[in-house]
């Protein structure tokens, strides 16, 4: 294998590998090395998918040399170790100029990382976070590529043929530099997390508020899914609400153990999120909310602990569906309007020239929180590039204002039942929180001077300010300490 047939490589032959070959394949000007640690897979993939064309290598050495100059390969492997073993073969085999491009869900810590080493060899690293699960990766993913601009010259017209595309437009932006492009990813992941735990206290309350069935619920959220709230995870949601189990005849809901899994991105965005010092506590709730329903344990020994007293019955079925669809849109704002914080901080922590708007308009088609809905948030960001925070954006303070009421309504009533609604209720007191005139804060930072001397600023005049708490209580000039 040495006649450097093919224009890109991808390495990993697992599910999202294969698939982001068949489509970089089905891509007219494309031929596509591929290439596997076990060579088994390599060879079972050029077997199953012979119009795919593949140039199929069973050493790096070949799968290097089957590509044109410069070479251009996609590692789809695991995360973490994999991929540094992975890259670290890469680089022996590899020449400068040449672009390694790593596709999966990497950390982007270790992004700048790795960017940082492989350039020092002259071969161009790109982390490109990849959205759209299996389907995506096949038929276009939204792609959300990091690394020199000078690599995205190169990468940017074959991403651009394989992302999803709306309204004529590829669902793909060169995002910055090193990791901004796993580190949106990571916050999509992070908004996703939130949505979907949005619209599962939204199914619940909805359930036990009325007495519905599952299909029932299904036909409300097939309802929302053609109004503002349009989006994949609604549309998703209705599907796997109308599932009947074939082995008992239940819905299916009712027969998955009730325990949330996680990868660990929807973690590394509250992580993330905390360093940089920026609420993201719908996200947060999110994550908490898959750990507390994974602890069998701790939930068995607390299901005898008391709740409210009587049963959950809504007076006005129709009108508290249409509260809770107004809660979910508002509670939703603010999910995304925390994620784009973090996307700014981030941006300004690691000098990242991000556009925010393109952010949103490339998370429109392809990946999983794909949704009408992101069209807003490119338009706000259009019409005020500063915008310190999107709730405040005039667009959705009108939906925000709309909502409030329903929201208010909803949170009170799941608390008066007893029904957990973190991510509902927790958004709620973050956007009472933004927009406070007064906050509690002042006597926080009073207990912190009693006990820490940390100082205090005053609303009245310029300074730093310590109270002599264990002397005469007197006000003293102090040195900020904060
Ligand atoms: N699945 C999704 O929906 C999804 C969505 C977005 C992003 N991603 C990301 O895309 C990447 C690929 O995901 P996936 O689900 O297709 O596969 P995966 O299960 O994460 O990884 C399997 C692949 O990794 C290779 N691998 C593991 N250890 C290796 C090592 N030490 N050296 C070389 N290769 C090694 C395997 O090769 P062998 O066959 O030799 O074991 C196989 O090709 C991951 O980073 C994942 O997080 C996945």
């Amino acid at each position: 294998m040495s006649n450097s047939q093919a224009n890109i490589g991808v390495i990993g032959m697992a599910v999202m590998g294969s698939n982001l070959a068949r489509n970089l394949a089905s891509r007219e000007g494309n031929t596509v090395a591929i290439y596997n640690r076990s060579a088994e897979k390599t060879r079972a993939v050029a077997a199953e998918f012979p119009d795919a064309g593949f140039v199929a290598s069973e050493t790096i050495e070949d799968f290097a040399a089957s590509l044109q100059k410069p070479r251009t390969a996609i590692i789809m492997v695991q995360a973490g170790r994999a991929t540094d073993a992975v890259i670290n073969q890469l680089v022996e085999v590899f020449e400068p100029g040449d672009i390694i491009v790593d596709g999966g869900n990497a950390l982007f810590t270790d992004t700048i990382r790795r960017e940082k080493a492989v350039r020092e060899t002259g071969i161009n690293f790109v982390g490109a976070g990849i959205s759209g699960g299996e389907e995506g990766a096949l038929l276009g993913p939204s792609i959300m590529p990091g690394g020199s601009a000078s690599a995205w010259e190169t990468l940017g017209p074959i991403l651009r043929s394989i992302a999803a595309v709306v309204d004529g437009r590829p669902c793909v932006t060169h995002v910055g530099t090193d990791g901004a492009g796993h580190f949106v990813k990571m916050i999509h992941n992070g908004i996703e997390y939130a949505d979907m735990q949005l619209i599962a206290e939204a199914y619940d309350l909805i359930r036990r508020g009325t007495g519905k069935s599952p299909a029932e619920i299904a036909d409300i959220f097939a309802e929302w899914n053609t109004g503002e709230l349009e989006s994949y995870l609604i549309e998703i949601t209705a599907e796997v609400l109308r599932q009947t189990d074939a082995a008992t005849g239940a819905p299916l809901v009712d027969v998955i153990l009730d325990q949330a899994g996680a990868k660990g991105t929807g973690a590394w965005t509250v992580q993330t999120a905390l360093d940089l010092g920026i609420p993201v506590s719908g996200i947060a709730e999110a994550v908490f909310a898959r750990s507390l329903s994974s602890k069998p344990a701790q939930r068995a020994a607390a299901s005898a602990l008391p709740g409210p007293d009587g049963d959950f019955t809504v007076a006005d079925v129709d009108a508290f569906v249409e509260d809770v669809r107004l809660a979910l849109y508002a509670s939703k704002i603010i999910a995304y309007s925390q994620g784009f914080d973090a996307i700014v901080a981030g941006a300004e922590e690691y000098n990242w020239d991000i556009k925010k708007g393109d952010i949103a308009a490339i998370w429109r088609g392809g990946c999983i929180i794909r949704a009408q809905f992101l069209n807003r948030i490119t338009d706000a960001y259009a019409e005020n590039p500063g915008l310190v925070a999107l709730v405040t954006a005039p667009y959705f303070t009108d939906a925000v204002a709309g909502a409030q009421s329903a929201w208010r309504r909803v949170v009170i009533a799941a608390a008066q039942a007893g029904i957990p609604s973190p991510a509902f209720s927790s958004s709620l007191a973050y956007y009472d929180g933004l927009r406070a005139d007064r906050l509690p804060a002042a006597l926080v930072q009073g207990q912190r001077d009693f006990f820490g001397a940390h100082t205090y600023k005053r609303v009245d005049r310029d300074g730093t300010f310590h109270t002599l708490w264990s002397g005469d209580r007197s006000e003293i000039q102090a040195v900020d300490t904060h």
